[in-house]
Protein backbone atom coordinates (compact mmCIF):
# COMPACT_ATOMS: atom_id res chain seq x y z
CA UNK A 1 0.00 0.00 0.00
CA UNK A 2 1.30 3.38 -1.00
CA UNK A 3 1.98 5.85 2.31
CA UNK A 4 -0.99 7.99 0.41
CA UNK A 5 -3.12 5.07 0.88
CA UNK A 6 -1.76 4.15 4.53
CA UNK A 7 -2.88 8.14 5.31
CA UNK A 8 -6.04 8.01 4.04
CA UNK A 9 -6.97 5.54 5.65
CA UNK A 10 -5.51 6.17 8.93
CA UNK A 11 -7.98 5.95 11.96
CA UNK A 12 -5.40 8.42 14.56
CA UNK A 13 -5.37 11.13 11.23
CA UNK A 14 -8.86 10.82 10.68
CA UNK A 15 -9.63 11.34 14.26
CA UNK A 16 -7.32 14.41 14.34
CA UNK A 17 -8.74 15.97 11.66
CA UNK A 18 -12.46 15.62 13.08
CA UNK A 19 -11.26 16.91 16.12
CA UNK A 20 -9.56 19.78 14.59
CA UNK A 21 -12.99 21.02 12.86
CA UNK A 22 -14.91 20.27 16.24
CA UNK A 23 -12.76 22.87 17.81
CA UNK A 24 -12.97 25.77 15.16
CA UNK A 25 -16.85 24.83 14.71
CA UNK A 26 -16.55 26.02 18.59
CA UNK A 27 -15.08 29.13 17.66
CA UNK A 28 -17.04 29.40 14.51
CA UNK A 29 -14.23 29.06 11.91
CA UNK A 30 -14.94 28.50 8.63
CA UNK A 31 -15.21 24.35 7.94
CA UNK A 32 -11.63 23.37 8.24
CA UNK A 33 -12.81 19.30 8.65
CA UNK A 34 -12.29 16.25 6.35
CA UNK A 35 -13.73 18.42 3.65
CA UNK A 36 -11.09 20.79 3.24
CA UNK A 37 -8.72 18.29 4.21
CA UNK A 38 -9.18 16.83 1.25
CA UNK A 39 -9.46 19.59 -1.26
CA UNK A 40 -6.26 20.92 -0.02
CA UNK A 41 -4.57 17.57 -0.22
CA UNK A 42 -6.14 16.81 -3.81
CA UNK A 43 -5.29 20.34 -5.29
CA UNK A 44 -1.75 19.98 -3.66
CA UNK A 45 -1.30 16.47 -5.60
CA UNK A 46 -2.90 18.31 -8.88
CA UNK A 47 -0.06 21.21 -8.84
CA UNK A 48 2.75 19.22 -8.36
CA UNK A 49 1.93 16.40 -11.03
CA UNK A 50 0.35 19.19 -13.75
CA UNK A 51 4.03 20.55 -12.85
CA UNK A 52 5.55 17.94 -14.13
CA UNK A 53 6.61 16.58 -10.52
CA UNK A 54 7.28 12.59 -10.47
CA UNK A 55 4.20 10.55 -8.83
CA UNK A 56 6.02 10.38 -5.48
CA UNK A 57 6.73 13.78 -4.93
CA UNK A 58 2.57 14.28 -5.95
CA UNK A 59 1.78 11.44 -3.35
CA UNK A 60 4.09 13.81 -0.50
CA UNK A 61 1.94 16.36 -1.69
CA UNK A 62 -1.57 14.61 -1.40
CA UNK A 63 -0.67 13.67 2.46
CA UNK A 64 0.83 17.14 3.73
CA UNK A 65 -2.52 18.95 2.09
CA UNK A 66 -4.27 15.63 4.26
CA UNK A 67 -2.36 16.73 6.98
CA UNK A 68 -1.74 20.04 7.23
CA UNK A 69 -4.37 21.24 9.83
CA UNK A 70 -4.13 18.41 12.23
CA UNK A 71 -2.81 20.90 14.82
CA UNK A 72 -6.47 22.80 15.07
CA UNK A 73 -7.48 19.92 17.59
CA UNK A 74 -4.35 21.63 20.18
CA UNK A 75 -4.77 25.08 18.95
CA UNK A 76 -5.44 27.61 16.45
CA UNK A 77 -2.34 29.41 17.51
CA UNK A 78 0.84 27.59 15.62
CA UNK A 79 -1.29 24.74 14.68
CA UNK A 80 0.93 24.53 11.43
CA UNK A 81 4.05 23.82 13.64
CA UNK A 82 1.65 21.26 15.81
CA UNK A 83 0.11 19.58 12.54
CA UNK A 84 3.79 19.36 10.98
CA UNK A 85 4.77 17.44 14.50
CA UNK A 86 1.96 15.08 14.36
CA UNK A 87 3.02 14.42 10.64
CA UNK A 88 6.25 13.82 11.99
CA UNK A 89 5.40 11.03 14.31
CA UNK A 90 2.78 9.58 12.12
CA UNK A 91 4.67 9.30 8.81
CA UNK A 92 7.48 8.00 10.67
CA UNK A 93 5.72 5.00 12.22
CA UNK A 94 4.49 3.82 8.64
CA UNK A 95 8.28 3.75 7.42
CA UNK A 96 8.67 6.59 5.18
CA UNK A 97 12.05 7.88 4.89
CA UNK A 98 13.18 10.25 6.87
CA UNK A 99 14.37 12.59 3.99
CA UNK A 100 10.26 12.52 3.00
CA UNK A 101 8.87 13.09 6.06
CA UNK A 102 10.82 16.21 6.03
CA UNK A 103 9.93 17.46 3.33
CA UNK A 104 6.25 17.23 4.52
CA UNK A 105 6.73 18.34 7.96
CA UNK A 106 8.60 21.53 5.98
CA UNK A 107 5.81 21.84 3.64
CA UNK A 108 2.81 21.63 6.67
CA UNK A 109 4.84 24.00 9.30
CA UNK A 110 5.18 26.60 6.71
CA UNK A 111 1.57 26.72 5.53
CA UNK A 112 0.02 29.88 7.43
CA UNK A 113 0.91 33.10 6.57
CA UNK A 114 1.82 34.36 9.81
CA UNK A 115 4.83 32.14 10.02
CA UNK A 116 5.29 30.56 6.95
CA UNK A 117 7.34 30.75 3.73
CA UNK A 118 7.44 28.27 0.97
CA UNK A 119 10.43 26.07 1.23
CA UNK A 120 10.10 23.22 -0.98
CA UNK A 121 7.81 22.57 -3.98
CA UNK A 122 5.53 20.72 -1.89
CA UNK A 123 4.87 23.23 0.29
CA UNK A 124 4.91 25.74 -2.19
CA UNK A 125 2.01 23.93 -3.79
CA UNK A 126 0.35 23.25 -0.44
CA UNK A 127 0.20 26.95 0.04
CA UNK A 128 -1.59 27.91 -3.28
CA UNK A 129 -4.23 25.03 -2.82
CA UNK A 130 -5.18 25.99 1.20
CA UNK A 131 -5.32 29.76 0.47
CA UNK A 132 -7.38 28.40 -2.71
CA UNK A 133 -10.27 27.10 -0.51
CA UNK A 134 -13.09 29.77 -0.09
CA UNK A 135 -15.77 28.48 -0.83
CA UNK A 136 -19.82 29.31 0.43
CA UNK A 137 -19.75 25.54 1.34
CA UNK A 138 -17.42 26.90 4.41
CA UNK A 139 -19.97 28.42 6.42
CA UNK A 140 -20.58 26.96 8.90
CA UNK A 141 -24.42 26.59 9.93
CA UNK A 142 -24.13 29.04 12.45
CA UNK A 143 -23.71 31.92 9.58
CA UNK A 144 -23.62 35.63 10.93
CA UNK A 145 -24.26 37.91 8.40
CA UNK A 146 -22.18 40.51 10.44
CA UNK A 147 -18.78 38.56 10.46
CA UNK A 148 -16.56 39.39 7.49
CA UNK A 149 -15.22 35.74 6.86
CA UNK A 150 -18.57 34.60 7.14
CA UNK A 151 -19.83 37.06 4.08
CA UNK A 152 -16.94 36.76 1.80
CA UNK A 153 -17.25 32.97 2.07
CA UNK A 154 -20.77 32.60 1.56
CA UNK A 155 -20.56 35.49 -1.62
CA UNK A 156 -18.23 32.54 -3.07
CA UNK A 157 -20.29 30.51 -5.44
CA UNK A 158 -17.45 28.98 -7.37
CA UNK A 159 -13.51 28.38 -6.77
CA UNK A 160 -10.93 26.74 -9.20
CA UNK A 161 -7.22 26.42 -9.74
CA UNK A 162 -5.99 25.70 -13.02
CA UNK A 163 -2.41 25.11 -14.27
CA UNK A 164 -0.77 25.93 -17.53
CA UNK A 165 2.66 24.48 -17.16
CA UNK A 166 3.19 25.94 -21.02
CA UNK A 167 2.68 29.19 -19.54
CA UNK A 168 3.92 28.35 -16.41
CA UNK A 169 0.80 29.97 -14.78
CA UNK A 170 -1.28 29.27 -11.71
CA UNK A 171 -4.83 30.73 -11.58
CA UNK A 172 -6.99 30.99 -8.93
CA UNK A 173 -10.58 31.83 -10.34
CA UNK A 174 -12.93 33.05 -7.73
CA UNK A 175 -17.16 33.94 -8.81
CA UNK A 176 -18.70 35.94 -5.99
CA UNK A 177 -22.05 36.93 -5.61
CA UNK A 178 -22.98 40.21 -3.94
CA UNK A 179 -23.51 39.36 -0.16
CA UNK A 180 -20.19 40.69 -0.07
CA UNK A 181 -17.44 42.35 -2.44
CA UNK A 182 -13.95 42.27 -3.75
CA UNK A 183 -12.90 44.83 -1.18
CA UNK A 184 -13.93 42.60 1.58
CA UNK A 185 -12.28 39.61 -0.36
CA UNK A 186 -9.19 41.55 -0.08
CA UNK A 187 -9.60 42.73 3.70
CA UNK A 188 -9.29 39.25 4.75
CA UNK A 189 -7.02 37.59 2.20
CA UNK A 190 -4.79 40.02 0.72
CA UNK A 191 -1.91 38.54 3.00
CA UNK A 192 -2.88 35.46 1.69
CA UNK A 193 -2.76 36.25 -1.98
CA UNK A 194 0.64 37.64 -1.42
CA UNK A 195 1.69 34.46 0.16
CA UNK A 196 0.56 32.52 -3.02
CA UNK A 197 2.18 34.98 -5.28
CA UNK A 198 5.60 34.07 -3.52
CA UNK A 199 4.86 30.23 -3.43
CA UNK A 200 4.03 30.46 -7.40
CA UNK A 201 7.38 32.10 -7.72
CA UNK A 202 9.03 29.50 -5.96
CA UNK A 203 7.48 26.76 -9.02
CA UNK A 204 8.58 28.86 -11.75
CA UNK A 205 5.41 30.36 -12.31
CA UNK A 206 3.18 33.43 -11.96
CA UNK A 207 -0.03 33.51 -9.70
CA UNK A 208 -2.90 35.00 -11.36
CA UNK A 209 -5.80 35.57 -9.05
CA UNK A 210 -9.38 36.41 -10.78
CA UNK A 211 -12.54 37.32 -9.40
CA UNK A 212 -15.28 37.18 -11.81
CA UNK A 213 -13.81 36.52 -15.03
CA UNK A 214 -11.51 40.09 -13.63
CA UNK A 215 -8.03 39.83 -13.47
CA UNK A 216 -7.18 41.11 -9.93
CA UNK A 217 -3.17 40.87 -9.23
CA UNK A 218 -1.30 41.16 -12.13
CA UNK A 219 -2.33 44.16 -14.09
CA UNK A 220 -1.04 45.03 -17.90
CA UNK A 221 -0.95 48.14 -19.69
CA UNK A 222 -3.81 48.85 -22.06
CA UNK A 223 -2.85 48.48 -25.64
CA UNK A 224 -0.78 51.72 -26.92
CA UNK A 225 -1.20 52.95 -23.67
CA UNK A 226 2.59 53.12 -21.88
CA UNK A 227 2.67 52.71 -18.05
CA UNK A 228 3.63 55.36 -15.89
CA UNK A 229 6.36 53.39 -14.93
CA UNK A 230 7.63 51.76 -17.84
CA UNK A 231 10.52 53.53 -17.95
CA UNK A 232 11.62 53.44 -14.36
CA UNK A 233 9.80 56.70 -13.60
CA UNK A 234 8.17 56.57 -10.50
CA UNK A 235 6.76 59.76 -10.64
CA UNK A 236 2.76 59.89 -10.86
CA UNK A 237 3.11 64.00 -11.32
FE1 LIG B 1 -4.03 26.04 8.44
FE1 LIG C 1 -6.13 24.83 5.79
Amino acid sequence: MSFKDLVRNSEEVLELINASERCLDVMNYTEHGLRHAMYVARVTEKILKKLGFDDYTAELGFIAGYMHDTGNSVNRNFHGHVSAVYAYYVLKELGMPLKDVNTVTAAIGNHEEETGTPVNAVSAALIIADKSDAHRTRVTQKYDPNEIHDRVNHAIKKNAVYINPEKRTISSRIYMNGTSSVMEYFEIYLSRINMSEKAAHLLGCTFKLYINDVLINSPKAVKGEKSVTEKGDQSLE
